[in-house]
């Protein structure tokens, strides 16, 4: 078999933690090339079962190969995994013992130019996870206002100099030049100082790839309800890349395991709170210096893991 084009990130963190018991269904939301369902896989009895979900043919192909080495008891499936519910229908599954998301691009993603998500290389501006979508990136920039794009690089990029950079990504729209990733690369680097462009670059093209794929709120409706479908003790762990993500993850697990909102003075406590979910390490989980040399692209990884109460 070819070897894997990404390298799985906190592999061992996530997998030990994950796995509450052998026998239970698995979600692996985000399979990418199978780095973490192989691992999950090979920790499965043989009533266990693996459900690896992503929007890449080609990623869904190589892990199908990686797999099937190991034992029969998974199904892969070409879904958003927005919509892992309709699967657990399908094969009358009523609850999962654990769900994965490992969020982002694989390094595959990254590196594959038609797929536009890297200002390195020149291909289409495209950006879509699903590659049936119908918005891309040049879509979406040939259609959005000057006002509404600060707003998007400001929110999910973080980026000091959103207005200078919409406003030249405006100006190349109107005469017809917003096509390719190095249309977008010209516009960010015309009006960034150049010491700061890499970074500048990095936070455009992420915050156009999360709007266009709607990932936050994709993100925050997927915890909700896989929540809902968890065994009590069965566990959720994220792995995010941004700290935008990140948020997102300890603010919904921070949410759902208050004990009680009562004002510290009442001396009893009187909102009937009932906490869904139990933290599992109070910090979050980063890789080691180890981890980072070997794989650079794990630098800015996140790891969350809460368990169904
Ligand atoms: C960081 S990679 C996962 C790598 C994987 N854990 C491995 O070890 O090979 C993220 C994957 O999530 C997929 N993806 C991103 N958003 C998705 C979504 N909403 N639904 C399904 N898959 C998605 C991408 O296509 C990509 O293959």
């Amino acid at each position: 078999m070819r070897e894997s084009p990404h390298i799985p990130v906190l592999l061992k963190e996530t997998v030990s933690q994950l796995i509450t018991d052998p026998k239970g269904v698995y979600i692996d939301g985000t399979l990418g090339f199978g780095g973490h369902s192989e691992a999950i896989l090979q920790r499965l009895e043989p009533t266990g079962m693996l459900i690896g979900l992503d929007l890449n043919p080609n990623a869904i192909s190589f892990a199908n190969s990686r797999l099937s080495t190991i034992s029969d008891n998974y199904v892969l499936h070409l879904i958003n995994f927005k919509s892992f519910s309709k699967i657990l229908f399908q094969n009358n599954i009523r609850n999962i013992q654990g769900f994965l998301l490992d969020l982002g691009l694989s390094s595959a993603l990254i590196d594959q130019p038609d797929y536009g998500f890297s200002y390195r290389n020149n291909g289409p501006l495209d950006m879509q996870f699903d590659r049936n979508g119908n918005n891309s990136a040049e879509k979406y920039l040939n259609q959005v206002s000057e006002v509404e794009l600060i707003r998007i690089i400001k929110l999910y990029g973080e980026e000091p100099n959103a207005k200078k950079i919409a406003y030249e990504i405006i100006q190349r729209v109107k005469i017809g030049k917003m096509k390719t990733t190095f249309d977008l690369k010209d516009a960010v680097c015309r009006v960034v100082p150049e010491r700061f462009q890499n970074k500048a670059l990095a936070r455009v093209f992420q915050a156009i790839r999360i709007k266009i794929n709607n990932e936050i709120e994709i993100l925050h409706r997927t915890l909700k309800l896989a929540v809902e479908f968890l065994n009590t003790g069965g566990r959720i762990a994220v792995i995010s890349y941004h700290s935008l993500e990140d948020r997102i993850v300890k603010a919904f697990f921070k949410s759902n395991s208050i004990k009680c909102i009562c004002p510290p003075k009442f001396p009893l406590c009187s909102c009937n709170s009932n906490p869904k979910l139990k933290k599992i390490s109070k910090k979050v989980i980063i890789p080691s210096h180890i981890d980072v040399k070997e794989n650079s692209r794990s630098r800015s990884a996140r790891l969350r893991i809460a368990e169904r109460l």
